[in-house]
């Protein structure tokens, strides 16, 4: 049986997401929506999807869709959720899930009461060398992290300004730090430093920093850095490294290196954790399998967390212990 799936948001993501899908068996787009009505009618009509539909509501009423991607920037996904998730329909939303933690709680809280299938657009944990890097590190005690996201800023009007965006960890070094809450565990304590250093050149406008910085304390006391530019225009690099007494272990790009006192050795990986993501979400709805999804509503909501965080501490210049999400009792 396929899995009739909807989108709302169709720009460069969702586009990317539309053409993955089109490669998974039992997975078919049927719906859109975008505020872009132009954007929406075209991304139908290109990709055979059924109907390009007026508002969130109608495509979430339509009966068309057993399941939903959201690909909204983070500052528009007001209700969307929640509403799809007391039809029933499955829900993958992309990173950041949203700007205020506690809104997050409670579609978080929503979902959950619903009983559908959740996830998120954390791909990273997908990838095969994150894999061996968690059974590897299952095993050693981590002392210390250095993770790095540098880049050109992206085109999208959204991206510089704050109040949209959340800033560059919000919004793309958030995949880094995900990646370190999956291999090393929960984030104690944050103190962040950002600067807007040359960003009003580029867009007169903005209100998003350039330059970040976060330090932290993990919950098993190893410490760390997150560093994030999106002025670096002539290297793109984006990692994680994590040092202890008796190993290095680091994912570079799709590139893992384990160096220790039994062996040196690097390993590229080979598959597309788009293509992995997607398909484990089509194949825990059609075989009710939610185990298969490697970071959830609630676990997206908790990196969530810790970025916001990071960004409180950014502006009143004072570490900050982000907020967990509570163990979920289910209601009757
Ligand atoms: N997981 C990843 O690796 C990854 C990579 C890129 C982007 N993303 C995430 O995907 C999301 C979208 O990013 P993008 O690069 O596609 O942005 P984009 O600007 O290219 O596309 C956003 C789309 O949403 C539409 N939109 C805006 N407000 C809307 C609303 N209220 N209702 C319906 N549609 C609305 C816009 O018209 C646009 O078509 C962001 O949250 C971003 O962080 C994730």
């Amino acid at each position: 049986m396929a899995v009739r799936i909807g989108f709302i948001g169709v720009g460069g993501m969702a586009e990317h997401h539309i053409q993955t899908l089109r490669r998974i068996e039992h997975a078919q787009v049927t719906a859109i929506y975008d505020i872009n009505q132009k954007r929406s009618q075209e991304v139908a009509e290109t990709y055979g999807a059924k109907k390009s539909f007026e508002s969130i509501d109608q495509l979430i009423n339509s009966g068309e869709i057993d399941a939903l991607f959201i690909c909204t920037p983070p500052f528009a996904r007001s209700g969307i959720e929640e509403a799809a998730a007391r039809q029933g329909i499955h829900l993958l939303a992309e990173k950041p899930l949203g700007l205020h933690i506690d809104e997050v709680r409670i579609k978080e809280r929503v979902i959950r009461e619903s009983g559908i299938i959740h996830s998120s657009g954390y791909c990273l944990r997908y990838l095969d060398i994150v894999a061996k890097a968690k059974a590897y590190l299952a095993e050693k005690q981590v002392d210390l992290v250095l993770a790095y996201r540098l880049g050109d800023m992206p085109g999208m009007r959204w991206w510089t300004i704050m109040e949209q965006s959340g800033g560059q960890l919000v919004e793309q070094s958030t995949h880094q730090l995900d990646l370190i809450r999956y291999l090393a565990g929960e984030f104690k304590e944050v103190s962040a430093i950002h600067e807007k250093r040359y960003i009003h050149n580029i867009d007169p406008d903005a209100t998003a920093y350039d330059v970040g910085t976060v330090s932290f304390v993990l919950e098993s006391g190893a410490i760390g850095n997150i560093t994030s530019s999106c002025l670096a225009k002539y290297v793109g690099r984006s990692g994680v490294e994590f040092y202890g007494h008796d190993f290095y272990l680091s994912i570079d790009g799709g590139t893992l290196r384990i160096k220790d006192d039994h062996q040196d050795v690097t390993e590229t990986s080979e598959v597309d954790f788009y293509y992995e993501q997607d398909k484990a979400f089509v194949e825990a709805i059609r075989t009710n399998q939610p185990g298969l999804i490697l970071c959830d509503y609630s676990d997206a909501a908790d990196t969530l967390a810790v970025t916001l965080a990071a960004n409180d501490s950014a502006a009143s210049g004072k570490p900050i212990i982000p907020g967990r999400g509570v163990p979920f009792v289910k209601s009757n």
